[in-house]
């Protein structure tokens, strides 16, 4: 399959840390309980940017850093479940922002795999010859939707966004393997919150998770889902330099590595500092790794994502 060249990756966090103990002044958990069980330390949290200022700083960074202007993008993708409105979406938000005058925009919701189903939408766009440069963004602002009174979800969520800019190359290896099934143990739960952070209370729909059952999902989907991956390229992990998955807790990374037989180094792993960000994390830490030369040109890598849905899938591409 035609693949695809990154000419950019950037991301963006608000500058706002909430630590572990701080959580703990809220409700009855400890740094010790949430780094043993998650393995996060702290996550950011925004203090008045939306989602869609999130987005705008990481395409701004993305124009400077790829040297392209506003009039070469031709489609600005931006996938979150946390847009700032049902309409207009956030993506054509950012292109109204940028100016990118040639493009269309439209949003894509599939939770935390909706980077890697962004990705895949990229790429159809980019064969058909359609479109020659894409932006696309994963970004949430999830701490306006966590119930800090409920100690089981508020500890694992973070805000933040990431993103890279997209054009086909015949030369590079793209393969990917999609999933979707109906079931609900990621939910919104309509309901009165007291918000420690600005202290008044809301009366909306705040996240519910069935976490052992998003643990076990998690561990048996997404290990099968790389082994199909990597049958169909006909490779094996010793070709693969690294394995970038969804950041929602180190336990469950660590239970997909024992399932494939891969050490956990393989892995990038960056939730101590940004909790789960859904689909804005496979972006973070690519943008981290870019950054940290730890991936460079003729790399291959599977970006793995799961989540709401539910929904998850794995690409494999050539850096
Ligand atoms: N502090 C202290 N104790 C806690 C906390 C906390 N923050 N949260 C739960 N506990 C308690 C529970 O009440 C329970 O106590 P009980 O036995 O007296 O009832 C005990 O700890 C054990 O609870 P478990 O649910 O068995 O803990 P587990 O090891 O499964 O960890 C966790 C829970 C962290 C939620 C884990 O299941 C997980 O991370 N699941 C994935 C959830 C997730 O990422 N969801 C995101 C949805 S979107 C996506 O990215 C997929």
């Amino acid at each position: 399959m035609l693949g695809v060249k990154i000419h950019a990756v950037a991301h963006y966090v608000p500058p706002r840390v909430v630590t572990n103990e701080e959580i703990g002044t809220w409700v009855d958990t400890s740094d010790e309980w949430i780094v043993q069980r998650t393995g996060i330390s702290q996550r950011h949290m925004s203090t008045g940017e939306n989602t869609s200022d999130f987005c705008v700083k990481v395409a701004e960074d993305l124009l400077k850093k790829s040297g392209l202007t506003p009039d070469d993008i031709d489609l600005i993708l931006v996938t979150t479940v946390t847009p700032d409105y049902l309409s207009p979406s956030v993506s054509c938000m950012v292109l109204g922002a940028i100016g990118a005058n040639n493009a269309f925009a439209m949003d894509i919701n599939a939770a935390c795999t909706g980077f890697v189903y962004g990705l895949s939408v990229a790429q159809k766009y980019l064969v058909s010859g359609q479109c020659r440069h894409i932006m696309l963004i994963g970004a949430e602002l999830l701490t306006k939707y966590v119930d800090w009174t409920d100690r089981n979800t508020c500890i694992l969520f973070g805000d933040g966004a990431g993103g890279m800019i997209l054009s086909g190359d015949s030369n590079k290896l793209y393969i990917e393997k999609l999933h979707s099934r109906g079931a609900m143990p990621i939910t919104l739960s309509h309901q009165k919150v007291v918000n420690p952070f600005c202290a008044s209370d809301r009366e909306m729909d705040y996240l519910k998770v069935d976490g052992r059952e998003v643990f076990e999902f998690a561990v048996k989907s997404v290990s099968e889902n790389i082994g199909e991956l990597l049958i169909t390229a006909g490779m094996t992990m010793a070709d693969v330099k690294y394995i970038v998955p969804h950041q929602a807790n180190r336990r469950i990374v660590e239970g997909i590595g024992k399932k494939l037989k891969v050490d956990i180094s393989k892995f990038y792993i960056n939730i101590q500092k940004y909790g789960n960000t859904s689909s804005a994390s496979i972006p973070i830490a690519l943008s981290e790794m870019t950054e940290d030369g730890l991936v460079g040109e003729g790399d291959k890598i599977i970006l793995s994502g799961f989540g709401g849905g539910l929904t998850w899938g794995s690409v494999l591409i050539e850096l």
